[in-house]
């Protein structure tokens, strides 16, 4: 059985009600039910935390050898584009990591076509809505299995 850190970054609380043309109807408790659901199929566990704070995310992810966790699920939302502390966290840690956004960042703003996360990470999925997430589950998974 594998456990697996699935990271919801900032804002990402207020989906359902945030920019719906963006990011669609689907809370974030749906999109936790939806993974959960994933994951119960494939003998694997997550830990799930959404936080809008830089810190608690570096900690989370320092601390994934000390609770045992097998790899990690991030959609780091506005923090993609400018946390270098997260990058070296990820870097840090010698798991698999798969980075996921609902939007195709590659689509929108300039500032939103650099992931500072994506070089570290096995890989990116953009641009499937809740479907980015179960892909990267899945893709998590796979890392594990390896
Ligand atoms: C996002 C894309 C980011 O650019 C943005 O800051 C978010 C959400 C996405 O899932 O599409 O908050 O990560």
């Amino acid at each position: 059985m594998g456990k697996i850190l699935v990271i919801h970054g900032p804002n990402l609380n207020l989906l359902g009600q945030r920019e719906k043309d963006i990011y669609g109807q689907t809370t974030l408790e749906e999109i936790n039910a939806a993974l959960t659901e994933v994951a119960n199929g494939h003998d694997t566990v997550l830990e799930i935390l959404q936080s809008n704070h830089e810190g608690e995310i570096v900690d989370a992810i320092g601390k994934v050898k000390e609770n045992q966790i097998s790899a990690i699920l991030i959609n780091p939302a506005a923090y993609t584009h400018t946390s270098v502390a997260i990058r070296d966290a990820i870097s840090a840690v010698d798991v698999p990591a798969v980075e996921v956004h609902l939007s195709n960042i590659y689509a929108r703003e300039d500032f939103r076509h650099t992931s500072l996360i994506a070089p570290v990470c096995d890989g990116q999925i953009s641009g499937f809505g809740v479907d980015s997430y179960i892909l990267g589950l899945r893709a998590t998974i796979q890392l594990i299995k390896k």
